[in-house]
């Protein structure tokens, strides 16, 4: 058991505080009840006597001082920001608090480095953050209001995931096993540990995700509503766990909206409708300063005794009669210090791989489309079809021409699919893992690597089983593995089309009307329903730019179906060759060479899409 480095309470710097004051008074004030005692173990827990520590590294500076200087930010051309100073100290347990949409969360973003204001200063210890962001990532603890763990995985699992995509290199084994196990005894989880994360309770969910950040030991930590949607006890003990991380050392920042999550706070931010600072201080000295009895009435004399603007101006001034200096103190650690390498492109990529087929085969829901969906669509075309239509002596022409077709759109259908589910529904946990250096082309690859072998078994089953049952010619082996490889490529083709259209939407709801929207054009300008020859001139521009039609092309080459038709034993085979015009008449490469160009495109349109999702507002 490691006591909190004694350092950190000499570390508190002796500006004038925020109030205007005394920072010995503000110090020694308890409010849990409990002596603001500095050199408490890591998540000591007085009321229960328990004493959890954490291990930290032994020359880990602990906890980092941040001053934010006028902040402003700009949201939709309205400023929702306006010029916030604020200093917080090491070790402090900060509460940012105001009404729905006065701020806290756009404040909480520019000081965790999440989201860059439009004008003003944040520095860590002196220096600037955001110059700097890469350095300090690596110690910047930031819990989101969305969950940042999959649900399907087994807690311990999702843990073990997560350090291995985050402890910094060199990293072994050992060192993830005690990382994870350090975090479930500190947040109380190892009874849950192989219960799925999905089947936790909402506190132990949060505790969870905040567990994932503790992985690292942050020496500052930022949090975004934790408490919101929890009841009172699981709410308070929450806040336990987060008093006993500030008092271990390290800076504890987050939004609420709770009143009773104030009495465990340092001091509090409060913020006025359309994000002006209206004051800082003790949750006492708030009520002193706001002349409320209790803090709930707070938020009444915010809304209702002056407007925002004459908040912020009576704040201003009580800080220039109190003395408030808005000077950053010197800087007091090179951030190069505190750098932690990342972890490399191949450990995220395993990790991202396995993480990926571990989610599908646990969720019964992806499980069932990855299987359902191509079983149900071979049943269908082994009754919709029948056998011997290819037969050279008696070819069933138009039947030839819809077997050839729905093959093709089954197998961008089987990518589709596969594709649209993959992004949106972990978004906010891409997002934080790109905050702490997971790299988007690890990410897409993962998916590619666990996704295309079940596209390549899929379509492999398929073209076997309507051999099998003679709704496809007697051909030769190369034949179908023509056939097989045009399929793939085109599977291909259309998973990254999905992970493109996955990484731009933001949730799965999004994703069900999605599907149609981009399966209608697939059928449409395919070339197979309405030939190209025959389209208007838009539609036959647009069918280029549809994998479908070349491999539908790509299909009847390998297949000699236009041979068929003009010189086997059907009056209808030579009109509808000519209906069709010259479709299927390139080399078979040619038609794959298209369809691999599509995979890149559409592969690095998903990248920057998914850069831009991870960096853009939340
Ligand atoms: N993407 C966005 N585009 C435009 N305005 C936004 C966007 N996100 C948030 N806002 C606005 O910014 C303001 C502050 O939002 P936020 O910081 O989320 O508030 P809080 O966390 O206090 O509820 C709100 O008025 C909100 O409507
Ligand atoms: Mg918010």
């Amino acid at each position: 058991m490691r006591q909190a480095p004694p350092q950190v309470a000499s570390t508190v710097p002796s500006e004038s505080p925020e109030s205007g004051e005394g920072l010995d008074d503000h110090l020694g004030r308890a409010p849990d009840g409990y002596p603001a005692d500095r050199t408490r173990t890591r998540f000591s827990r007085p009321d229960c006597g328990s004493a959890t520590p954490v291990q930290t590294a032994p020359d880990a500076p602990r906890g980092i001082e941040i001053v934010a200087r006028d902040l402003r930010r700009l949201r939709g051309g309205r400023c929702v920001l306006h010029d916030v100073s604020v200093t917080i100290r090491r070790g402090e347990l900060v509460g940012i608090v105001g009404g729905s949409g006065a701020g806290k969360t756009t404040l909480l973003h520019a000081l965790a480095g999440v989201q860059r204001p439009d004008s003003g200063h944040v520095l860590f210890d002196g220096l600037e953050l955001y110059p700097n962001l890469g350095a300090f990532r690596g110690v910047l603890g930031y819990v989101p209001q969305d969950d940042i763990i999959h649900a399907e995985l087994p807690l311990e699992r999702t843990l073990r995931y997560a350090a291995t995509l985050r402890l910094p290199e060199p990293v072994s084994r050992s060192d993830i096993d005690a990382a994870v196990a350090r975090v479930l005894v500190a947040l109380e989880l190892e009874d849950c540990a192989r219960l799925r994360v999905g089947d936790l309770s909402g506190g132990q969910r949060k505790r969870a995700s905040i567990g994932a950040e503790l992985l690292t030991e942050p020496h500052a930590f930022f949090l975004d509503e934790p408490t919101s949607g929890l009841d009172p006890a699981t709410d308070a003990e929450l806040l336990r766990v987060l008093r006993g991380l500030a008092d271990d050392g390290s800076t504890v920042v987050f939004t609420t909206h709770q009143v009773h999550d104030l009495a465990h706070c340092d001091r509090i931010v409060v913020l006025a409708r359309d994000g002006y600072l209206a004051f800082v201080g003790t949750a006492e000295e708030a009520c002193r300063y706001f002349q409320a009895r209790r803090t709930e009435e707070i938020y009444v004399r915010l809304d209702c005794a002056a407007t925002p603007t004459a908040w912020a101006e009576r704040f201003a001034r009580h800080r220039h009669e109190n003395g408030h200096r808005t000077g950053a103190p010197p800087a007091k650690q090179d951030p190069a210090l505190c750098a932690r390498p990342p972890a490399g492109f191949l450990r995220q990529w395993r990790a991202l791989s396995m993480r990926t087929f571990e989610t599908l085969v646990r969720s019964p829901l992806t499980l069932g489309i990855l299987i359902g969906s191509p079983v149900m669509v071979v049943a269908m075309f082994a009754i919709l079809f029948s056998p011997g239509t290819f037969d050279f002596d008696h070819p069933s022409p138009s039947a030839i021409a819809m077997i050839v077709f729905w093959i093709t759109f089954a197998a961008f259908f089987f990518g589709i699919t596969y594709g649209l589910l993959q992004i949106c529904t972990e978004g906010a946990i891409v997002r934080r893992e790109h905050l702490v250096g997971q790299r988007a082309s690890a990410y897409l690859l993962s998916k590619l690597t666990v996704l295309l072998p079940f596209l390549l078994i899929v379509n492999a089953l398929m073209l076997g089983l309507l051999r099998a049952l003679d709704r496809l010619p007697g051909a030769g082996t190369m034949t179908y593995l023509s056939l097989g490889i045009t399929l793939v490529l085109e599977s291909g083709a259309a998973l990254t089309l999905g992970l493109l259209t996955s990484a731009a939407l933001a949730n799965p709801a999004q994703a069900t009307l999605a599907l149609p929207m981009v399966c209608f054009p697939a059928v449409l300008f395919s070339g197979g329903i309405v030939p190209v020859h025959v389209m208007a001139s838009v539609g036959a521009a647009i069918s280029t730019v549809v994998p479908v039609r070349w491999a539908f092309e790509a299909l009847g080459h390998s297949l000699r179906v236009r041979y068929l038709l003009l010189h086997g034993g059907s009056p209808l085979g030579p009109p509808l060759v000519h209906a069709y015009g010259n479709a299927g008449e390139d080399a078979t490469g040619v038609y794959w060479l298209y369809l691999g160009t599509f995979t890149a495109v559409f592969l690095a349109a998903a990248w920057a899409t998914l850069v831009r999702k991870c960096t853009r507002e939340t």
